[in-house]
């Protein structure tokens, strides 16, 4: 069993998407550990960027990330990580595959929807910036066992 963190980011929520983009990764069996609606400060969002310090995207991602409120969640399954980049897509909507949320939601790689941790050490550290430990809850789902030998 692995975690990931997504976010639903501002435009996903002003287009009223946040309905949409839960259902694709719920109906790919990932199960919702934690959620929220959050607006990400300024300060989280530089630490949640660190990587692209120095990038000429780094300032208008920041800025565009705590433009308007987000949803949050951290997603539970196996392979969660890759199944939830694979159900988002490339990150530039034209070259994400058609059935992804990126290409059938968005055009352009700075409104692109959402964002997923792209590997388990990712997660682990975005998990724990948006989420208390008991801010996460562990369960089954009665669909659970009809996912996986
Ligand atoms: P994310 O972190 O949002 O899940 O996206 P990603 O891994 O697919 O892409 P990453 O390289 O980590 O970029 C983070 C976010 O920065 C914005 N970006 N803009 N204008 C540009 O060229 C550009 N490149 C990246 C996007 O919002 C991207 O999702
Ligand atoms: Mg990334």
């Amino acid at each position: 069993m692995e975690r990931t963190l997504i976010i639903i980011k501002p435009d996903g929520v002003q287009r009223a998407l946040v309905g949409n983009v839960i259902s694709r990764f719920e109906q790919r069996g990932l199960r919702i550990a934690g959620m929220k609606l959050i607006q990400i400060s300024r300060e989280l969002a530089e630490e949640h960027y660190a990587e692209h310090k120095g990038k000429g995207f780094f300032e208008p991602t920041v800025k565009f990330i705590t433009s308007s409120p987000v949803v949050v969640m951290c997603l539970e399954g196996a392979n969660a990580v890759v199944a939830a980049r694979q159900t988002m897509g490339a990150t530039r909507p034209p070259e994400a595959a058609p059935g992804t949320i990126r290409a059938d939601l968005g055009l352009d790689v700075s409104r692109n929807i959402v964002h997923g941790s792209d590997k388990p050490e990712t997660a682990e550290r975005e998990i724990k910036l948006y989420f208390k430990p008991e801010e996460l809850i562990s369960y089954t789902r009665a669909g659970d066992v009809w996912l996986k030998e």
